[in-house]
């Protein structure tokens, strides 16, 4: 990890210059699927100036996806981002198709395709054999094992997952995930074309979640358990949380993401992991079954339809522990943040990118080091022998951490490395 740490440490891309910008002998792209985030993808490319070809499975779809493009790149017009001659420009970097064998000529794939193995994998399998060997393939799958799609091929070191965020040509993030088999030179080459085109990227393993979601997700089913379980009320866990400096709490995150969709993470989470953190709690599933899905329904954990006020789906417990809550959801979040560095699944910095510019939250780092190590791992330690579930036990790098002659000594080293 040690040159790819070089190369993408925010201070490094933060120096990419014009001249730099060779975009690592990557000129040729080609996207797959042309739907939500394939034509924020196209858009992306072709603004930089790369050559981009645009593919879709039939006439309709690619029409489809082109009006995407115009009408976001008219929006940007409109909205003075973008002059016309930009525009124009933008515009005349894309070419269109329908046969998928025009991935040819290109030095990068994107398949960004429906979310479903079985085509991800029969499109792997054909772009393997029909591009030259250079070329890079990546994924934008946002659920499914990288490294499964990568086994379709005959070539899996050249393939890569590219997650980018909704909308594509406005969110800076980009998570790139490598496989064990991934080669490293492309994993650095897909790094520097990002970031010479004005995203951030971070690097992770192939775990369900990448980096972002698998913080964020149990997070958020770990504070709706505690609302099940009786902990506080909805208004207590959401302003405890947002005391730590979130930009809001919890529930009303989850209402706004939509509870269906929160629910169907978790069940994949928990899927590949078997972690019961990643399970959903039985209020989550009886909402949605209930339709209470938040904003986009009217209803979640709160009402959102005007004069509407059903009241908490949780009658104020006679007792509750609120005064505990941020300590225990902080503690368990800053766990799994150690977690994710002591298997070197990704590293401090990435973390940090990841959930301020992916989610707006305090970067964990600096939370760890207000609160402090010694804390962290008390708190910790009094969530694992109060609930005795293994997935509580506090990870070696927290107690390296706090045990330190210099917790916060050791906590910038660790930050630095
Ligand atoms: N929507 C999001 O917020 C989001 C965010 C990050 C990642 N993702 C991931 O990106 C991928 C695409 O998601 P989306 O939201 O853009 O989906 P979408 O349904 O909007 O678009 C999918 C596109 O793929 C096209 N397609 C299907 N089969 C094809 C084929 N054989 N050849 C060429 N094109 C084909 C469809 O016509 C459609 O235009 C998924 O893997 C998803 O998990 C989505």
């Amino acid at each position: 990890m040690g040159t790819l740490h070089d190369v993408l440490l925010p201070r490094t891309l933060g120096a990419v210059t014009a001249t730099q910008k060779t975009h690592q002998n990557i000129s040729n792209v080609a996207v797959i699927g042309l739907g939500t985030m394939g034509a924020g993808i196209v858009e992306v490319f072709a603004r930089a100036g790369l050559d981009v070809i645009g593919i879709e499975y039939n006439d309709q779809a690619l029409e489809r996806g082109r009006g995407i493009i115009t009408k976001s790149t008219d929006r940007a017009l409109a909205k003075n981002k973008i002059t016309e001659a930009e525009r124009d420009a933008l515009l005349g970097h894309i070419t269109w198709s329908t046969d998928r064998s025009d991935v040819s000529g290109a030095d990068l794939v994107v398949e960004a395709v429906n979310e479903n193995l079985d085509l991800k994998r029969e499109i792997f399998r054909d772009i393997d054999a029909m591009t030259s060997e250079h070329a890079i393939l990546a994924t934008n799958t946002s659920s499914l094992s990288v490294t499964q799609i990568a086994a379709a091929t005959q070539n899996p070191e050249r393939v890569i997952g590219l997650h980018f965020f909704n909308p594509a040509p406005v969110q800076k993030l980009v998570e790139i995930i490598r496989t064990v088999h991934t080669d490293a030179s492309r994993t650095e080459a897909v790094a520097h074309l990002l970031a010479s085109c004005g995203k951030t990227p971070i690097v992770c393993g192939d775990r369900a979640g990448f980096v972002v979601n698998a913080l964020l997700i149990p997070y958020l089913a770990s504070a709706i358990r505690h609302y099940d379980e009786g902990f506080a009320t909805r208004e207590q866990l959401d302003e405890a949380m947002v005391e730590v400096g979130n930009p809001m709490g919890p529930l009303t995150l989850s209402d706004l993401i939509g509870n269906d969709v929160i629910l169907a993470v978790c069940e994949y989470m928990y899927d590949e992991t078997k972690n019961p953190l990643h399970a959903p709690a039985p209020l989550l599933r009886q909402m949605c079954a209930a339709g209470l899905m938040g904003r986009k329904s009217g209803r979640g954990f709160y009402d959102y339809v005007e004069g509407a006020d059903h009241g908490p789906l949780i009658a104020e417990p006679p007792v509750t522990r609120h005064d505990e809550l941020a300590g225990r959801l902080t503690a368990e979040y800053l766990n799994e943040v150690l977690r994710m560095v002591q298997t070197n699944y990704a590293r401090p910095d990435d973390i940090d990118t990841g959930m301020s510019l992916g989610c707006r939250m305090p970067k964990p780092f600096d939370l760890l080091a207000e609160i402090g190590p010694v804390e962290v791992l008390r708190r910790q330690e009094k969530l694992y022998a109060e609930t005795a579930q293994p997935a509580h036990r506090p990870v070696l790098l927290l107690e390296q951490l706090a045990q330190a002659d210099d917790p916060q000594a050791a906590l910038t080293e660790l930050r630095a490395r």
